[in-house]
């Protein structure tokens, strides 16, 4: 591998500070960038009282919700930015709280992954490549289709969640069915009702 101009100014760096090869130094010990030592998919040792067949079952399905979580997270944040109209300041508003509660979503799935012993996803374009929801167009869409976009996301995880709900009761575990059933279907099942009320057509006073 080309000695980098990062390492090669590290290694003039610790020239200057007079660096001896003991087992003491000043300077910052800088790992070399890229050794993963677990692999995305693999399984460390839990003790948790859980086969591994159960984690890694369970860390798959956790992985694909937590990759479209994060992906409607986004969306949310995109559209509380872009949207416009009389309505402006309600769906700016509720748009980032629901953006808000799906970030926490995010953590919690996340830490439940590195609880059962797997990888979390992590990076944006990792989740990107996992995830099922469609991507919008980069510029601003009208505030119907917005709406709509939100919906269709919120039931593409749904679906998944029911899904994986099903599968870790079956597995017995207890812990991701908790976490599915009771945080992550609830919270995407009350923001599907507050987005989807928006587009009712109810006159406020009848003719
Ligand atoms: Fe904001």
């Amino acid at each position: 591998m080309a000695t980098t101009s990062k390492a090669r100014s590290r290694a003039a760096s610790s020239t200057q500070t007079g660096r001896s090869n003991g087992r003491h130094s000043p300077e910052p010990r800088l790992a070399t960038m890229g050794v993963e030592i677990q692999r995305f998919g693999s399984l460390r040792l839990q003790p948790i009282a859980l086969p591994s067949e159960a984690r890694t079952e369970s860390c798959q399905l956790l992985n694909g919700i937590l990759a479209d979580t994060m992906v409607l997270y986004s969306l949310y944040k995109k559209h509380h930015w872009l949207v416009a109209g009389p309505t402006f300041y309600q769906l700016h508003l509720l748009f980032d709280k629901h953006a808000e509660e799906q970030n926490e979503l995010v953590d919690q799935l996340a830490e439940r992954v590195q609880s059962l012993g797997g990888i979390a996803v992590g990076d944006p374009r990792h989740a990107a490549e996992l995830t099922t929801i469609e991507r919008p167009p980069n510029g601003a869409e009208e505030v119907p289709a917005m709406i709509h976009r939100l919906l269709d996301a919120h039931e593409t995880i749904i679906e998944k969640v029911r899904k994986a709900i099903k599968k870790t009761e079956k597995s017995e575990d207890w812990g991701s069915n908790d976490l599915l059933m009771g945080d992550v279907l609830r919270t995407n099942e009350l923001q599907v009702w507050f987005v989807s009320s928006h587009v009712v057509d109810v006159p406020l006073i009848s003719d």
